[in-house]
C-alpha cells in the first residue's frame, strides 16, 4: 500500500536492521487517518469472504482491526496478554513469547466471543516470526472458529513468520513488507508500489 510505505519512509525510524520504530504513527501515537485507509484497504482484499468478525491482539492491533471492522461492520475482539499461567475454564488460552520484547506471556481470549460459527479475520500491526499469529491459530482451533484470513500492517519479510503462514495456504494479505532494512541505506519494500 503506497500510503502505508510513503509513511514509513518519511517517518519510520530504523534501528539496527531488524527493529522498526513506528512510534509516530501505529505504535504510541496514532495516525487516525493513516489508519482508516489501512482499514478500507482491508475491506477491499477480504470483503467477499463472509467475514463476521474480526480477531486481533492487544494493544497496537486494536486501533487497525477497529478502523477496519467499520468498513466490514462487524465486532473486534481482541486477544489480552496475560502474564498468569492459570487462566481458568472460561478462556481459551495459548503460550506465546514475543522476541522482540523478550517476554513470555499466555493470549487469552473469552469462549464468550469466539464460536464455531464465526468467520474470522485476524489482523495485527506486525509480523515478524510470527509467534502472535501461532497462538491466535492455536486459539482459533481450540474454538472451532474459521480463519478466513491474516491482515498485516508491516511485515518484516526477512523475518521467516510470513513465509510459514503462506506455506501453510493461509491467505496472508501485508500492506506493506520490509524487504530489507537499515540505519544508513534506508528500507526496500518488496513490490513496492510507485
Ligand atoms: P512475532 O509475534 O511476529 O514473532 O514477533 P515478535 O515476537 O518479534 O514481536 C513481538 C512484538 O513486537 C509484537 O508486538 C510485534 O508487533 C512487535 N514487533 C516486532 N517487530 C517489530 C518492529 O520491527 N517494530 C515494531 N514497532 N514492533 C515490532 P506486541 O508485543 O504485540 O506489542 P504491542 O501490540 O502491545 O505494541
Amino acid at each position: 500500500m503506497k500510503l502505508l510505505e510513503e509513511k514509513i519512509r518519511q517517518e519510520g525510524q530504523v534501528i539496527g536492521t531488524d527493529i522498526l520504530k513506528v512510534d509516530m504513527f501505529l505504535n504510541h501515537q496514532i495516525d487516525v487517518n493513516l489508519l482508516d485507509e489501512m482499514g478500507k484497504e482491508f475491506y477491499r482484499l477480504f470483503k467477499d469472504k463472509g467475514i463476521n468478525k474480526i480477531l486481533t491482539v492487544e494493544s497496537s492491533g486494536i486501533a487497525i482491526a477497529v478502523m477496519a471492522a467499520k468498513y466490514f461492520n462487524v465486532p473486534v475482539v481482541f486477544a489480552k496478554k496475560s502474564s498468569h499461567k492459570n487462566v481458568g475454564n472460561e478462556l481459551y488460552s495459548a503460550h506465546s513469547h514475543s522476541f522482540t520484547h523478550g517476554k513470555d506471556y499466555e493470549m487469552i481470549v473469552s469462549k464468550k466471543y469466539l464460536s464455531p460459527d464465526d468467520n474470522i479475520l485476524f489482523i495485527d500491526d506486525f509480523l515478524a516470526g510470527g509467534n502472535a499469529a501461532f497462538s491466535v491459530l492455536d486459539i482459533l482451533k481450540q474454538s472451532g472458529a474459521n480463519l478466513v484470513g491474516i491482515g498485516i500492517a508491516i511485515e518484516k519479510g526477512f523475518q521467516d513468520g510470513g513465509k510459514k503462514i503462506r506455506e501453510m495456504g493461509i491467505e496472508l494479505q501485508s500492506l506493506a513488507i520490509v524487504e530489507e532494512m537499515d540505519e544508513v541505506e534506508g528500507i526496500n519494500f518488496r513490490n513496492a508500489e510507485c
